[in-house]
């Protein structure tokens, strides 16, 4: 039986989303499923056994032995790579743009298709990535969009950062965002869209607080 709404939040890196589908989610007592973390996750495991991004064979093989799980703790979904805890481990800006380059391979995608329709199969889920509506969740029961301007991802994404104690200049890191947008969005698979039909929500002037409430207005039960 479906516990609550399909909804799924499709954007480009330093949006928002993760935060926002955090905060939806515990509104709304839904799961937030980051699917993100997945392909983090198979990038984690390729620079733990040294398999290179351009070693296409290497990662088909890495993905049909690898064991991604979720595993829901309180109502977050932790990422277990062969039975490993890797949540934390996965965020920092390395992995993140290897999982953009991992992520256009089609083997990889195919790979962690499974699991993301499972989690939503129920419904009642905030379902966060690149292809949640266009490709994973095609009839979810509502889509969003969530954009920003370019300066202000970075800015959000430094901060980010700074919070964590990691270090990274900032042009530094507007750049790896600018190549992790065209690689998202230029794949030939599941490219970063906007699905038919979203709602779309551009961030750059609003705080969290005004997106949330904004998306809120747009969900039928919370009206
Ligand atoms: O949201 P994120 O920064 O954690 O995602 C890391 C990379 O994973 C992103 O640059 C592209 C890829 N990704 C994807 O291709 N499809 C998704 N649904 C989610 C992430």
């Amino acid at each position: 039986m479906k516990k609550g709404l399909l909804i799924t939040i499709d954007g480009p890196a330093g949006s928002g989303k993760s935060t926002v589908s955090r905060l939806l989610a515990k509104k709304l007592s839904y799961l937030y499923l980051d699917t993100g973390a997945l392909y983090r996750a198979v990038a984690c495991q390729a620079i733990r056994n040294g398999v290179s991004a351009t070693d296409e064979e290497g990662v088909a093989e890495l993905c049909r032995r690898t064991e991604i799980r979720l595993r829901r703790v309180d109502d977050v979904l932790k990422v277990f790579v062969d039975a490993q805890d890797v949540t934390e481990k996965i965020r920092t800006e390395p992995v993140g743009l290897l999982a953009s380059t991992l992520s256009a391979m089609p083997v990889v995608r195919s790979s962690l298709l499974t699991i993301q329709r499972e989690s939503g199969k129920n419904g009642g889920i905030i379902a966060e990535g690149r292809d949640m509506g266009t490709v994973v969740f095609p009839d979810a029961d509502l889509k969003f969009f969530l954009d920003a301007d370019i300066e202000e991802r970075a800015r959000r994404r430094y901060m980010e950062l700074v919070v964590r104690g990691e270090e990274m200049d900032y042009q530094s890191l507007k750049k790896d965002l600018l190549y992790r947008d065209r690689q998202d969005r230029e794949r030939a698979v599941a490219p970063l869209r906007v699905p038919e039909g979203a709602v779309m929500v551009d961030s750059t002037q609003l705080s969290i607080d005004a997106v949330v409430k904004a998306m809120l207005a747009a969900i039928p039960e919370q009206r």
